[in-house]
């Protein structure tokens, strides 16, 4: 059950709730509190004078005022002229988490008006609703079901309290409503093992979402994707029993060329004759975590229905050692005709993609973003604070640097120079698959590159982004839905502008 929020005009003090989360600044007991505080005895003031609490960032004190809120959460953001997006979207990302460990069913969320800092209304309402989705994600349905008395109820409602500039939050809030409810369905999808989550399971989850919304949508089968002659995603899918699918998603809320999307969906990457070691392996279930960006984008773009023309791309495959497995050595021909030398089998996102980019040319698209777990080399280069960008052209790098600011999903870029092309330059063939250890990622996007004809285009690299083993306050580990809200504020940031 997805988590329903709702923007509200009510004021705290009176608000009968299980659970009463308010964002506050650093400093003393908000003014804008003190009616709350008057039915409460004092007891927040008390808390604040005893110096027990100050709005610290991440700080939070759990309290049982008398009132109509059988308790009271206060969360700290920190310096109030410090207090961003990214603070708002974290405090109530924090709320909604601890709602969910008490276990109360409805909650509600008030973002202290002293603590909105330079903050917009509207923004801190979509911030707010994004938080919310963040926190109460959980996956549990693997888990045998607790007993009765253990079980503890989920949270079904939280009620955002805005009672002023409530238009404003409440507009902001039905954006980031959307936004949350695509990464939550992302992270549902990326969470699910290899076994469950295969192609013919992401093609499932494409064709449910473009039913439920009215999108078009088109599923090649394995055999279809032999007679358009995507050499490059069959090599990689020939190894495995479970067979390919090429997806195709569009969602048209304008005339214009297209946006396209297309995401890496290698459902298990065990790194195929060229195989990976045993340790973390588990991990390369999230090897999809690029097509579940563009799901769950298009989650977001079913609900909030824009006036932007959207197409979404995802070749899905396991990669597999068998005895049909493709070896190091084989050449293949890709969609485009160019040939490719394998070097190494475990490079197989960008054979996948790369047939995708030449899909991509028959949409003439106004520009073309890929999204994938493609390189370890990321996370030696960036860490796990953002996701690595590439491309073609510098406005489209610029305006993903920053929606993924605005949206709190970092993206930076790194150089596609002439002079890494040399990297991917093969003895027998046009091009090959892997270039070394030196400069992994941006010989990946250089192969990519070698791909992309006739549009502006821009490769994010989400193997350090993608999951997360951290938990924190705010933060609930497993996968992260990255992508969902760096598209969507980059294609949303694009209505009514038409073509580029
Ligand atoms: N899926 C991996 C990349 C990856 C690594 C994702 C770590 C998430 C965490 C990708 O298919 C891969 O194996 N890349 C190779 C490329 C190399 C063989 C040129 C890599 O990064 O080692
Ligand atoms: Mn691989
Ligand atoms: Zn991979």
């Amino acid at each position: 059950m997805p988590l329903e929020t709702a923007v509200i005009a009510a004021q705290p003090a009176g608000f009968a709730t299980p659970l009463l989360a308010i964002g506050v600044g650093r400093g003393p007991l908000p003014a804008s509190l003190a009616a709350l505080d008057r039915d409460g005895g004092g007891a927040l003031d008390r808390l604040f004078t005893a110096g027990d609490f100050s709005g610290k960032k991440d700080e939070t004190a759990l309290v049982y005022p008398p009132g109509a809120a059988a308790r009271v959460l206060l969360v700290g953001l920190g310096k109030v002229d410090e207090i961003s997006r990214a603070g708002i979207r974290r405090a109530a990302s924090t709320a909604a988490k601890r709602a969910r460990t008490i276990g109360v069913e409805r909650a509600a969320f008030h973002l202290a008006p002293e603590a909105l800092g330079s903050v917009a209304p509207a923004d801190a309402g979509q911030a707010i609703a994004e938080g919310l989705a963040q926190g109460a994600w959980q996956f549990s349905e693997m888990k045998r079901a607790p007993d009765d008395k253990e079980k503890k109820p989920a949270l079904e409602r939280v009620d955002v309290l805005a009672p002023a500039d409530t238009e404003a939050v409440g507009a902001g809030h039905r954006v980031g409503a959307a936004v949350g409810a695509g990464q939550s369905l992302a992270r549902g999808i990326q969470v699910l093992p290899g076994n469950v989550c295969t192609p013919s399971f992401v093609a499932h989850a494409a064709e449910e979402l473009a039913g439920r919304h009215g999108f078009g949508v088109t599923v090649l089968d394995k055999a279809a994707i032999g007679r358009e002659q995507m050499g490059a995603l069959l090599a990689v899918a020939q190894g495995s029993a479970e067979e390919p699918r090429f997806i195709v998603l569009e969602y048209k809320g304008a005339e214009g060329a297209p946006v396209v999307l297309i995401g890496k969906g290698v459902t298990f990457d065990t790194g195929g004759i060229s195989i990976k070691p045993a340790q973390n392996m588990e991990d390369m279930k999230y090897d999809m975590s690029g097509a579940a960006a563009v799901l769950g984008t298009f989650e977001m773009l079913g609900r909030l229905k824009p006036p932007v023309h959207v197409v979404g791309l995802i070749p899905s495959t396991e990669n597999m050692p068998s005895g049909t497995a493709v070896k190091p050595g084989d050449v293949v021909t890709s969609l485009s005709g160019k040939t490719i030398e394998v070097i190494n089998t475990d490079a197989e996102g960008r054979l996948i993609l790369c047939d995708a980019l030449t899909y991509a040319q028959r949409f003439e698209p106004a520009c073309v973003l890929d999204i994938a777990t493609l390189t370890g080399a990321i996370v030696v280069a960036l860490g796990h604070m953002a996701s690595g960008v590439m491309g073609t052209d510098d406005q489209l790098i610029e305006d993903l640097r920053t929606a993924g600011e605005r949206a709190g999903e970092r993206v930076w870029p790194l150089p596609l120079w002439d002079e890494y092309r040399e990297l991917m330059k093969s003895d027998i063939a046009d091009v090959k698959n892997a270039g070394g250890r030196p400069a992994g990622s941006i010989s990946a996007g250089w192969f990519l590159r070698e791909f992309v004809d006739g549009f502006p285009w821009a490769h994010l690299d989400i193997a350090g982004t993608a999951y997360t083993d951290r938990e924190d306050a705010a933060r609930v580990k497993g996968p992260t839905g990255v992508g969902v809200r760096l598209f969507s504020e980059f294609v949303l940031s694009r209505q009514g502008s038409g073509t580029r």
